[in-house]
């Protein structure tokens, strides 16, 4: 079953962008993952279809109302129940018998990990998303990303929804868009059969939470600067032993803090027995 994703937004022709080139095209095109945007405005009930409204208590800016946006995810939260749960989705809303699966009676502590989707809004306040945090969502069958704009969303619908909030990092974007862009883009690259070469991200130093080694091509000489003779030498082992060195060396300059965390993780060194 492919990785599916679905992303609420005032902005869908946001989407695929950049993920619809490349890598993650190509997947799209395989089935690999599959993405669809629902655009927060269709569930606007009144006759602006407004999504938003001033804050109260005064101050800048506008908040998307929390009636609106419960509406958007009570029908993605249903459809993907059914989907889970082996019973057609296609034209399903509203035909299907309630309580036939008997899935709405059960709260997210009684499914089971098939069934179990993540729902997420994109915001600076959010956990600071990590590489584990993505190896997590690759495994999750469906996950929803909700995508503010303006200040934000009305607080009272991420306790109703139980939506977890991530961040990219301690900056501001104008709105969640770009943000689901890139976390998405983080999730696809490790699905089965999206990278060239199988291996290649399970391999690479962040993984191991060191920072990349230097990496050359040819020409060996250019501008009068070499490749690192170690390179050149076809000694599979020194250039492993080389590249593991760089990858520390550059982690302990750039980044205390992922040099703490791989020095604590370490496996303690055998003490020799004698
Ligand atoms: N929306 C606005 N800023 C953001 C950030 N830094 N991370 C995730 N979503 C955001």
């Amino acid at each position: 079953a492919p990785w599916r994703v679905t992303v609420l937004t005032l902005f869908p022709e946001m989407f695929p962008g950049p993920l619809g080139h490349s890598l993650a095209g190509k997947a799209l095109e395989n089935g690999i993952w599959s993405l669809e945007t629902v655009d927060i405005r269709a569930f606007a009930r009144d006759k602006h279809r407004s999504v938003d409204d001033t804050p109260f208590g005064g101050g800048p800016g506008m908040v998307m109302r929390p009636d609106v946006l419960d509406a958007a995810l009570t029908d993605i939260r249903e459809r993907r129940l059914r989907s889970l749960s082996g019973t057609p989705v296609e034209g399903a809303a509203g035909e299907q018998g309630q309580g036939e699966t008997g899935l709405e009676l059960r709260g997210p502590e009684e499914r089971g990990p098939e069934e179990r989707g993540r729902s997420i809004y994109l915001s600076p306040r959010g956990r600071v998303l990590t590489q584990d945090m993505v190896r997590d969502l690759a495994r999750a069958p469906w996950v929803t990303l909700l995508c503010g704009r303006y200040e934000g969303v009305d607080e009272r619908v991420l306790e109703e929804h139980s939506l977890e909030e991530v961040s990219l990092g301690d900056f501001v974007l104008s709105g969640g868009e770009p943000a689901a862009l890139c976390l998405i883009d983080a999730v696809v690259r490790l699905l089965p059969g999206v990278m060239g070469n199988v291996e290649t991200a399970g391999e690479e130093s962040f993984e191991r939470g060191l920072l990349e080694y230097p990496h050359y091509t040819r020409p060996a000489l250019w501008k009068g600067r070499v490749v690192p003779e170690v390179l050149l030498s076809g000694h599979h082992e020194k250039v492993r032993a080389w590249r593991l060195d760089q990858a520390e060396r550059i982690t302990a300059e750039r980044r205390p803090d992922l040099w703490s965390s791989y020095l604590d993780s370490r496996p303690a060194p055998k003490v020799k027995q004698r």
